[in-house]
């Protein structure tokens, strides 16, 4: 499937898309990819965006499809449907806390009813016949480790191959650090790998989490979305310590500009843009005032000139050297 070494791009919505991977990919790649959550009811009615959730660009065969919904039949059925697909797995989202997530019954709701988790991932486990199954979680709605790894275990019985564990509560956003000494305590309690996720942001923060807590895998998604050459970055450091990367960012936001269009449709192409800019801007020393711009631009041209503008009006800004 993948060695406990292996660097996994997070799902993450609106931003996960198949541009931002091939971003990842340009610099070198990393060994498994997510695609953002897909709703199962949204792909069985096949609408009409569906065909680019789906899109499993730049690697096929690293790629894990990540769905999200409520009902157990029409996910099994989302499943099957992947199934026939080129990648390399499913994931089921139990982890999501946004409140309309919630509120549906999706997301971390799936963590209130282990039985009823249960069955999902033997239905899923049903259908998946070539591809792995997998599922992201938090620790929970409350913090109760015995909960969280009674509910692994049954996860686990029912043919599930990895989890990915997000080590934060319910309620809790990203000030709090997410508890990784779970990680290593799940980890060592549950007979399939376990994931690590939530927090890495840079080299050290990487090695000592690896080191400490013993992960099948990490998983990494803020960071990633800043600097699509963190995996790159990652593998060449561990290599050499005294590496640094020097990234030319206009061009990098220019093969963004390049890929989005080719990957998204014309009405995802503005709000996508100021999502992956938001993260991005966070490379630049004055980059608050052009994140403002650009989630005040009205179009998908006018956020792209609003970027480009800015790199003509700050050459200094240009090229930035990864070094943490
Ligand atoms: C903008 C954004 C969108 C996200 N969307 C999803 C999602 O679709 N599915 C999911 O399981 N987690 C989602 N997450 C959570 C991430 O996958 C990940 O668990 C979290 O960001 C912690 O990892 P990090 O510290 O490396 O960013 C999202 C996070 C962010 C910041």
């Amino acid at each position: 499937m993948f060695s406990r070494d292996a660097l996994i791009l997070a799902p993450m919505a609106a931003l996960t898309t198949p541009a931002l991977r091939q971003l990842v990919k340009d610099f070198g790649g990393c060994d498994v990819y997510f695609t953002e959550m897909i709703s199962c009811a949204a792909l069985l009615q096949r609408g009409p965006y569906e065909g680019f959730y789906i899109n499993p660009e730049p690697e096929p065969e690293r790629l894990v499809y990540q769905l999200v919904g409520s009902d157990i039949e029409k996910a099994a059925a989302a499943a099957g449907f992947l199934e026939e697909r080129p990648g390399l797995g499913v994931d089921f989202n139990m982890g999501c806390s946004a409140p309309e997530i919630v509120r549906a019954g999706a997301g971390v709701a799936w963590m209130k009813d282990p039985g009823r988790a249960r069955r999902l991932a033997a239905a899923l486990r049903k259908r998946l016949k070539t591809k792995t199954l997998s599922v992201k979680l938090r620790v929970g709605y409350e913090d109760d480790f015995g909960y969280l790894s009674a509910f692994c275990r049954g996860l686990a019985e029912e043919g599930v191959d990895f989890i990915t564990l997000h080590p934060r509560i319910k309620k809790e956003k990203f000030g709090r650090l997410a508890r990784w000494d779970y990680v290593a305590a799940l980890g060592a309690e549950l007979p399939i790998p376990l994931v690590g996720n939530g927090d890495v942001k840079t080299f050290v923060g990487w090695a000592l989490k690896k080191e400490r807590y013993n992960p099948g895998g990490i998983m990494i998604g803020r960071a990633a979305a800043r600097a699509p050459w963190f995996f790159a970055f990652l593998r060449r450091r561990e290599k050499d310590p005294a590496f640094q990367m020097r990234v030319d960012l206009q061009a990098v936001a220019l093969r963004f500009f390049e890929l989005l269009p080719r990957f998204q449709p014309a009405d995802f192409l503005k709000s996508r843009a100021q999502r992956f800019f938001s993260w991005f801007c966070q490379n630049l020393a004055f980059g608050h005032g052009l994140f403002v711009s650009i989630n005040n631009g009205k179009s998908f041209e006018a956020v792209k000139k609003t970027v480009l503008d800015y790199f003509t009006q700050h050459p200094d800004a240009r090229y930035k050297t990864e070094k943490n």
